[in-house]
């Protein structure tokens, strides 16, 4: 996840992180469709990437942690958002090291979730969303969906087998696994929340997301 995403940090941001003029019209929006306006406390942001959207959480909240598996995204970040109220760590990509059981009083992950590799990580991070969250705390989590039907669970199956010796051949980190990621079923991530122990306060799902045989769900989510 590092090396890839280390590579990726020198790529334009509108083609590997998302388009810097649409930081904030997403997370605006990210926030009214699950009904919600947070503000004060601290916000952890997993996966801030160069910080396209930590400098607007600063003006929401009273201290930022911007997460982030790659150094070299940090440094882009660490120059884009010098605002005093915002701190940047480098993660292990697995767990949220660093971060206390209970501290967060919210937590955002945006275009993040989508790249993890494997089904194991997705699940380990939501057991590491429920541990940082304080007990009043919300997560506000965008992530695609598989689709349900036997097309998109063969599909899934098919770039599961087909990923990996494709990024063996291939120097570009946009074809690795941890760029490409995995999609969790809707019945995985139900069970992966419930046995993380996180519960559902709102849901929404997008029309439009970029992904073959998937749709993109934003989650509001609390400490079960
Ligand atoms: C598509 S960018 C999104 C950045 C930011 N959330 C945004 O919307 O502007 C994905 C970011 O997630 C980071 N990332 C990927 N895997 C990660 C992991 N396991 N833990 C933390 N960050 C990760 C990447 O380094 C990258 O900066």
């Amino acid at each position: 996840m590092r090396s890839t995403w280390d590579a990726l940090a020198s790529a334009p941001t509108e083609v590997v992180v998302g388009d810097p003029e649409r930081g904030r019209q997403e997370l605006e929006s990210l926030f009214s469709r699950l009904g919600a306006d947070p503000r004060g406390g601290l916000c952890v942001e997993v996966g801030c990437g160069p910080g396209r959207m930590t400098g607007l959480l600063a003006e929401r909240f009273d201290r930022v942690l911007g997460l982030d598996v790659s150094p070299a995204m940090l440094a882009r970040a660490r120059v884009e958002v010098t605002a005093p109220n915002v701190e940047f760590r480098a993660t292990d990509g697995e767990r949220l090291g660093g971060v206390d059981d209970g501290a967060a009083d919210v937590l955002v992950c945006y275009l993040v979730l989508q790249h993890l590799p494997s089904r194991a990580a997705v699940l380990r991070y939501l057991h590491e969303f429920a541990r940082v969250l304080a007990p009043r705390g919300e997560a506000f989590v965008q992530l695609p969906v598989l689709e349900p039907g036997l097309r998109a669970q063969l599909w899934r199956a098919a770039r599961g087998a087909l990923v990996p010796p494709a990024e063996m051949l291939s120097r570009n980190p946009a074809r690795s696994s941890a760029f490409r990621g995995f999609r969790l079923s809707e019945a995985e991530l139900a069970r992966g929340l419930d046995e993380a122990g996180l519960r559902v306060v709102a849901r929404d799902e997008g029309p439009d997301a970029p992904y073959r045989y998937s749709r993109d769900r934003f989650l509001r989510l609390a400490r079960a």
